[in-house]
């Protein structure tokens, strides 16, 4: 699968057309790229921002996270929901502190190790603050592999799932893999994106299967019931 034509439209159109003000890309502390990740698992852009903000100003380091009280974080988090990732979150700061010496681990097998760290979590941590080559698969992801690659099943069925992680690493640029991630995601936010994507300036376009086979709306194939 590899083809290192497909990473540079990505890259291209990132720096063109990607998103590059959000406060989490004014830094490679993997203490806040940690925890941007950790918030945006499950909410919106938009919705983070002031979470974040908030977050860092009483919090800005990981002692400081993992020196607070358990109700301290969970008031830092009331309103983001998901609560599980809160805990996690608090549980993750203190072992990194007491394990890695306060530092974020660059190698992502260590990252997936740590509470609330999965595998694609651990991949964009160690992309973005190290510059270290690893795949992330989220869910805006695998519906951009879906469609360009015109994968028929459910991207949440271990072989389908397993065969795009594979993709996934493959697809990888040897140079630039902040970018690529980025645009990667920011496609799958805001091109490609569940109802109505904007196939017209997808850099994807030429190459996308779903599209020159009129399936855009079909995929990603749904939860089978
Ligand atoms: N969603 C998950 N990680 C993100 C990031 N770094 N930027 C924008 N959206 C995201």
């Amino acid at each position: 699968f590899a083809d290192p034509s497909f990473s540079a439209a990505v890259i291209a159109w990132q720096k063109q057309h990607g998103r590059h003000a959000l406060p989490w890309q004014q830094t490679r502390d993997a203490y806040r790229v940690w925890l941007s990740e950790i918030m945006l698992q499950q909410t919106q852009v938009a919705a983070v921002i002031p979470y974040y903000q908030r977050f860092l100003a009483s919090f800005p380091d990981v002692q400081a996270l993992a020196a607070a009280p358990s109700e301290q974080v969970m008031a830092h988090w009331s309103g983001l929901g998901y609560y599980t990732r809160a805990r996690n979150l608090h549980r993750c700061a203190q072992q990194v502190v007491a394990e890695h010496g306060g530092i974020f681990p660059r190698d992502p097998l260590l990252l997936q190790e740590l509470p609330g760290i999965g595998r694609s979590t651990a991949a964009a941590i160690a992309a973005f603050s190290y510059g270290v080559q690893a795949a992330i698969l989220d869910g805006n992801v695998k519906r951009v592999f879906s469609r360009v690659f015109g994968i028929d099943g459910y991207p949440g069925a271990k072989p389908i799932e397993e065969a795009m992680w594979r993709r996934a690493v493959a697809l990888l640029p040897e140079q630039g893999v902040e970018s690529y991630t980025q645009g990667l995601m920011d496609l799958g936010a805001t091109l490609c994106t569940r109802s109505k994507p904007s196939c017209q300036a997808c850099p994807l376009a030429q190459r996308c299967v779903a599209l020159a086979t009129d399936r855009v709306s079909q995929l990603p194939v749904r939860k089978p019931k």
